[in-house]
């Protein structure tokens, strides 16, 4: 058999690329360079299951339940112990995706409603779908320059608290994916004020506690459940998360039944270990590597002079804008990976953002700082357009300084559609609907059965249920013109869009 994922990951793994991207162990060499190896490499061989011995996460009561205390007695070591007694941490091997559905599936029963931050994960939308749950959504505030998602204001927030006062909760996204974190003690305390329960997508979080310079975590806010992807942003293997709740405000055996429900029968012990290995990692050397690492950050930034570093919450965050230089994201992400074979985590049409964890080195961030001064000294503007990844020829000739077309990008202001739109039916009955594909032009006053996101800022601006006005027609067509990439559509030239049949 041609082993075509194993071929490529080794092909990858061989180029020993610079990882700025998920996930947080960047190819292992973190295990390496701490010894850590001999435990990750054992691992395929102590993979079992539910068997005498063992546990079950689903329901733990022996080395599964140890571990997690464990866990939390690392993350929350500085706690007054009654406050810690009060926290419950378990384990999720079906990533931060799985507790958030799970979270607010134990908060909201079905036809309630529940508080939302516009520009949330995929997997809340897919919570209330599942759960039949209303979400009342909160505008997500858009740093344009950047097009980087700043999530909800607290302000916002509380008004939509004090107008639907049966919500049964509030979601709020909090670290952004672009690391943008608020003050949220006070917006906790009001939503319990008026009874409803709080769940923080901390996905981006996990390293939180290893640096005073880092935000805090909700759950020093008074969070009721918080979700941390493990894998993101600390050095575990991809998918492994960790739910903390608390036991006097959240019905663990609600939040039990809910997360076998979304979660694998078969729990991964590999995945588990890896937390373990983790957080032993976190434990044992945590501090002193996120000391160094924000001592290399502050000296990378330092030396992106000539460029445009916006100023997030969390540092180990790094946004570069690279529109400003005459080079879209997209371009500069291809420019950085097959010309000097660094990776970024992510790309917007306005820069490149940088996802760095305790094991990345000090020579990724000088191999990082070279190519950005070279990529402007060089004046490599624009797309590698017939590029191919695979090639060796190009990649050859990418390292010559011929990179095909070069050509600038200009900047491109897009109008969103301000608010959101009035809903006329229920996310999970929209999507149950027939659907038909109707003209884009045609589809005024309409119910929508598909969303739309346009990237950027990569926001839905229409979810299915969802009343389409003319000022969101105006906008998909202007869209269309200028070429942005809007996901969710399924018709490819943006013509047509799914509507929920009359
Ligand atoms: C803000 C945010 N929340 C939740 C998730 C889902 O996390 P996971 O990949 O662990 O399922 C992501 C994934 O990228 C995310 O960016």
């Amino acid at each position: 058999m041609d082993m075509a994922i194993y071929n490529k990951l080794s092909y990858i793994h061989k180029s020993e690329l610079i990882s700025f991207h998920m996930p947080g162990h960047k190819y292992g060499r973190i295990f390496e360079k701490l010894g850590y190896d001999k435990y990750m490499d054992k691992l395929y061989k102590l993979d079992t299951t539910e068997i005498l011995g063992t546990d079950n996460l689903h329901n733990a009561k022996g080395i599964i339940k140890i571990s997690q205390e464990n866990i939390k007695n690392i993350l929350f070591a500085g706690m007054n112990q009654y406050d810690k007694d009060n926290l419950d941490l378990v384990y999720l091997v079906n990533g931060s995706s799985c507790g958030i559905e799970a979270a607010i599936m134990t908060a909201c029963k079905s036809r309630t409603s529940i508080i939302i931050n516009r520009g949330c994960h995929q997997s809340a939308y897919n919570a209330c779908m599942l759960g039949r749950i209303e979400p009342i959504f909160v505008a997500e505030q858009i740093n344009e320059e950047n097009n980087v998602l700043m999530g909800a204001s607290n302000q916002d927030y509380i008004e939509a608290i004090k107008s639907n006062p049966h919500a049964s909760a509030v979601f709020i996204t909090r670290p952004t994916y672009y690391g943008m974190s608020q003050d949220i003690d006070e917006l906790v305390s009001f939503a319990h004020e008026n009874n409803m329960m709080v769940i923080v997508d901390e996905a981006h979080g996990a390293h939180f506690g290893l640096s005073h310079l880092l935000p805090k975590s909700a759950v020093y806010s008074g969070a009721d459940m918080v979700i941390q992807s493990v894998h993101k942003t600390l050095p575990s293997i991809t998918q492994t998360s960790i739910m903390i709740y608390r036991k006097s405000t959240v019905d663990k055996s609600r939040l039990s039944s809910i997360l076998s429900m979304v979660e694998t029968s078969s729990p991964s012990y590999m995945m588990m270990m890896s937390i373990e290995i983790c957080f032993d990692i976190y434990e044992k050397k945590g501090l002193v590597l996120m000391q160094n690492l924000i001592n290399n950050i502050y000296i990378f930034r330092r030396g992106l002079k000539d460029y445009k570093v916006f100023p997030t919450s969390d540092p180990t965050k790094i946004f570069v804008n690279t529109i400003e230089k005459g080079i879209n994201g997209y371009d500069f992400a291809k420019v950085l990976r097959y010309r000097y074979n660094i990776q970024v985590e992510l790309a917007n049409y306005n820069g490149v953002l940088f996802l760095a964890t305790i094991a990345n080195t000090k020579s990724d961030f000088d191999k990082t700082l070279f190519a950005m001064e070279d990529i402007l000294e060089k004046k490599l503007f624009g797309a590698l357009v017939d590029f191919h990844e695979d090639s060796q020829e190009v990649l050859k000739q990418s390292k010559t300084g011929s990179i095909g077309s070069i050509y600038r990008s200009e900047a491109i202001e897009i109008d969103l559609p301000v608010g959101i739109p009035p809903r006329k039916m229920s996310l999970d009955k929209a999507f149950d609907s027939d659907k038909e594909d109707i003209k884009i032009e045609d589809a005024l006053n309409r119910i929508s059965g598909e969303f739309v996101i346009p990237y950027p800022p990569g926001i839905a601006v229409l979810a299915p249920g969802e009343v389409i006005d003319q000022e969101l027609i105006d906008f998909l067509v202007e869209a269309r013109k200028l070429k942005i990439d809007i996901n969710g559509l399924e018709s490819q030239s943006f013509n047509t869009i799914k509507l929920v049949k009359e």
